[in-house]
């Protein structure tokens, strides 16, 4: 068989994720090997879950990034928290809303389903209502940063109305970690996951988790075992426990980990606020070249993620084949839209290293450039409405 090395192109990536990497990551990945129960991995690994405890914000003891993607951290909430019998209220206002309810049901919990628009953020008066008609439900779940739409919910509020009537929170934070504000412990979330390429800028296939001690009594409380041996937070506590001694569990993504405990030594060094305040300052310039340029927004203003853009495709425009031609002739890759939205909303990112003036310049240009050969917006406008807007902040 012939086979040669994969070259892929260089590309600038502002769709829903992966983000662009910083190369100061993609440089720590290709360090040596090293074995993961090594004393130096280990010392490694003591400091990565300090630098997750400032990222999330929490002191919480049991913070650990699970080898696998956003998707398994989200398991392991669920597969750890849910008992077969259990009834859980999920909150829906995107894609990842239908998974917490999928996920709640293979665990073999009820799943009461709180519904609300794609596009708007889950509204806490329909919570509140399901949590005084459910008096025994034991968690609520929900999405911080809705992907699908760009949709930003109150986890304050949500978390707050949860343990009034004594349930357990599970909260998707895999688009909002580092970009949006969020502070685990302050605002009294249980159980949180995220993912390392979103606004981490690290590669994907790791994703971050936190539990509270109340979080943790219950697992260990639990009278079913956990159904899957993987995700068992009460054997994965043996590995990522701490206290100087760990017993093997499976063998850790060791240079995945360099990669993304150097993301958050990036983090660290730049400080979570000054990140949150980058993301929404580079959002509000990219929002005034669009709307410039003469499109609309998904979200409403007041719950709009600055990570995650959805913007309508003007009328009669091939939202496909001007993403093809992005990518084609600038190498750019934005995404599409899903579900109700597939074919009527492009998703622009900016997370972590990408929410950046340059990648704000080159989408605004290239998109621009697209749309007035299609007819579709007059050109001319964008980049010079994004310019004005910096130089305000
Ligand atoms: C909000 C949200 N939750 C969960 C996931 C799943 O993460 P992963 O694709 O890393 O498994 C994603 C991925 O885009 C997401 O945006």
């Amino acid at each position: 068989m012939q086979a040669k090395s994969f070259l892929p192109p260089q590309r600038t990536l502002m769709g829903p994720g992966p983000s662009d990497v910083n190369p100061r990551v993609l440089s720590a990945m290709s360090r040596p090997i090293i074995g993961h129960l090594d004393p130096v991995f280990v010392g490694m690994m003591e400091e990565m879950k300090g630098l997750l405890q400032y990222a999330f914000q929490t002191e919480n003891a049991l913070t650990l990034p699970v080898s696998a993607p956003g998707s398994a951290g989200m398991e392991t909430c669920f597969a750890n928290l849910v008992e077969p019998g259990d009834k859980a209220i999920v909150c829906i206002n995107g894609v990842f809303g239908t998974r917490m309810k999928e996920n709640v049901e293979r665990c073999g919990g009820t799943a009461v389903v709180v519904e609300d628009d794609w596009g708007a953020p889950v509204s806490p008066g329909k919570v509140e209502d399901a949590l005084k008609g459910n008096p025994d439900a034991k968690i609520l779940a929900f999405v911080h940063a809705e992907t699908s739409t760009g949709a930003c919910s109150d986890v304050e509020t949500l978390c707050r109305l949860a343990r009034e009537h004594d349930c357990l929170t599970i909260v998707d934070a895999v688009t909002s970690l580092g970009g949006s504000p969020l502070k685990v412990d302050d605002w009294g979330v249980d159980a949180i996951y995220s993912g390392s390429q979103k606004c981490l800028s690290c590669t994907p296939g790791l994703s971050p988790v936190s539990f509270s001690e109340r979080a943790v009594e219950r697992i260990q409380a639990r009278s079913h075992k956990v159904q899957s041996w993987f995700l068992d937070l009460n054997l994965v506590m043996g590995y990522w426990g701490g206290g100087g001694k760990r017993a093997y569990h499976h063998t850790a993504p060791i240079n995945a980990l360099y990669a993304l405990h150097e993301s958050l030594v990036i983090l660290a060094e730049e400080g979570l606020e000054n990140s949150w305040n980058r993301h929404a300052r580079h959002h509000a310039a990219l929002r005034a070249g669009l709307e410039a340029m003469g499109l609309t927004f998904l979200v409403d203003e007041a719950h709009r993620l600055p990570q995650l853009n959805a913007v309508h495709v003007p009328a009669g425009v091939d939202e496909a084949a001007v993403r093809a031609e992005l990518l084609e002739r600038y190498n750019l890759e934005i995404g599409a839209g899903l579900g109700p939205y597939a074919g009527k909303v492009w998703r622009i990112g900016l997370m972590g290293h990408g929410a950046n003036e340059r990648n704000v310049s080159l989408c605004l240009s290239a998109l621009e450039a697209v749309l007035a050969d299609m007819g579709a917006v007059k050109p001319g406008q964008a980049l010079a409405a994004a310019r004005a807007r910096y130089k305000q902040s």
